[in-house]
């Protein structure tokens, strides 16, 4: 039994757990370049507390001034399956609408599948690939109207 997920805007003061966090998600990623990503979309990062401890992420970006992008996101392993990542997804995609984006899109690895299920689970729907967007794999393309 876990408590209660609580939800958030990050602080730059936890930039450093999201960075683990971040680092365990695309290893090659750089603190320099998640610094550089916070000072620019600060308003669309979101962070998991669970009975004090920081226990995901999701960071989102804007894409040709007209989409919500989901650029990240991630929840420790011993706190997934508990709702913690759809709370994540849903403070970003209300946020998009809020301001009135009227789509969201997102990459993952063509072989996550677990990922898969969740976005496809969150109405999601796979409009494309990228061959080799991750190195060697392709990723899927999802979008998601938001009404
Ligand atoms: C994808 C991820 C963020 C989901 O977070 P989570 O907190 O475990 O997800 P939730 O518990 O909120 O799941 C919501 C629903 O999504 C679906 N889902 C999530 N994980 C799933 C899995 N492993 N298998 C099947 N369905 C899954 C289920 O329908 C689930 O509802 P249910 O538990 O009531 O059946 C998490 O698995 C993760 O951090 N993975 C590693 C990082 C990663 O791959 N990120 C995506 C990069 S593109």
């Amino acid at each position: 039994m876990i408590g209660m997920v609580k939800v958030r805007l990050a602080s730059i003061k936890e930039l450093s757990v999201i960075g683990d966090m971040w680092k365990k998600l695309e290893p090659s990623s750089k603190y320099q370049d998640i610094l550089k990503f916070y000072m620019i979309f600060r308003r669309y990062i979101f962070i998991a507390e669970l009975d004090g401890n920081l226990v995901g992420f999701a960071a989102g970006s804007v894409k040709d001034d007209i989409r919500g992008h989901l650029s990240a996101i991630y929840v420790e392993e011993l706190y997934r399956r508990h709702g913690v990542g759809q709370k994540l997804i849903e403070s970003l995609e209300n946020k998009f609408r809020r301001e009135n984006f009227r789509k969201m899109t997102l990459e993952v690895k063509e072989d996550n599948y677990n990922a898969i299920l969740f976005y496809e689970r969150n109405n999601f729907i796979c409009i494309g690939k990228k061959p080799r967007y991750y190195g060697t794999k392709d990723a899927l393309f999802y979008l998601k109207e938001l009404t």
